[in-house]
């Protein structure tokens, strides 16, 4: 996307990078079993990280959260301090195309909204590598919930980012990379309207007035609430699918 900064200088200040809430996060963890009592956790694409304080309360465990976007990664560790949780959550700034962990070294891996940076097919192959025998991969991924998508919602979603739009070939594209998918669900509605497009509304005016004589800062804005209008007409077609599934 051009224009980059007036993109990120809107999400820098939204609590989260994309669509969920805390019951998906919980009712997702929920679902796999035998962690350790204190299991080694990735976060991949992080953001500011609602989910991995969610998850770092949730889990007990430890967690690596990982983001490309040191902003983003700021603002979750301002966080962190403000929860206790300096001891379990471990900021890294690192593109998740050049992760350089050992094999095998995971209990968990956790990507909200982020996996696809990898292309999908290619991150939920090399979480395999990276999680221990029996550890477990939860990420949520954009999916169209019919096949005959409308077009302005094939072409401002879907263009870009969904390698495995349509369900049954996603979970099967899990499984074939050596995952036994655990449960699936869809996000509810409220994830995307309260949790991430609320905040947007409430930010996107004080930009659109600290730049009303930029145009091209003026057409990113535009641009996410043509995001919002259109996921409140189409909302029905598509969603977030949180997958879990366990490495066989
Ligand atoms: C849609 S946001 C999701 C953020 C967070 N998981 C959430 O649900 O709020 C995608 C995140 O992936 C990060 N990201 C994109 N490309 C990346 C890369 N190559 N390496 C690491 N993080 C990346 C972005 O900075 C952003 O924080």
């Amino acid at each position: 996307m051009e224009n980059m900064e007036y993109f990120f200088e809107l999400f820098d200040a939204l609590p989260r990078g994309g669509p969920g809430n805390y019951e998906s996060t919980k009712r997702a963890f929920d679902a796999i079993p035998c962690l350790p009592e204190f299991p080694l956790i990735l976060d991949i694409g992080c953001g500011p990280g609602e989910q991995t304080i969610d998850l770092a309360k949730i889990s007990g465990g430890k967690i690596i959260a990982l983001d490309n976007h040191q902003p983003f990664l700021d603002n979750l560790m301002n966080r962190v301090c403000d929860a206790g949780l300096e001891e379990v959550i471990l900021p890294k700034n690192m593109s998740m195309l050049e992760m350089d962990f050992a094999d095998e070294f995971f209990d968990l891996i956790w990507s909200e909204g982020a996996l696809y940076f990898m292309g999908l097919q290619n991150g939920v192959r090399r979480c395999h590598q990276l999680l221990k025998p029996g550890g477990c991969l939860a990420f949520t991924d954009l999916t169209a919930y019919t096949i005959d998508l409308p077009k302005p919602v094939a072409d401002m979603f879907f263009s870009e980012m969904a390698d495995f739009p349509q369900l049954d070939a996603k979970l099967a594209m899990v499984e074939a990379e050596g995952f036994t998918v655990l449960t699936h669900f869809t996000i509810p509605k409220s994830a995307w309207l309260d949790n991430y497009y609320a905040p947007m509304e409430i930010e996107l005016p004080h930009l659109e007035k600290k730049y009303a004589d930029k145009a091209e800062a003026l057409a990113v804005f535009q641009l996410m609430r043509k995001e919002i209008a259109m996921y409140r007409e189409y909302s029905d077609y598509f969603g977030y699918e949180f997958i879990v599934g366990r490495k066989q």
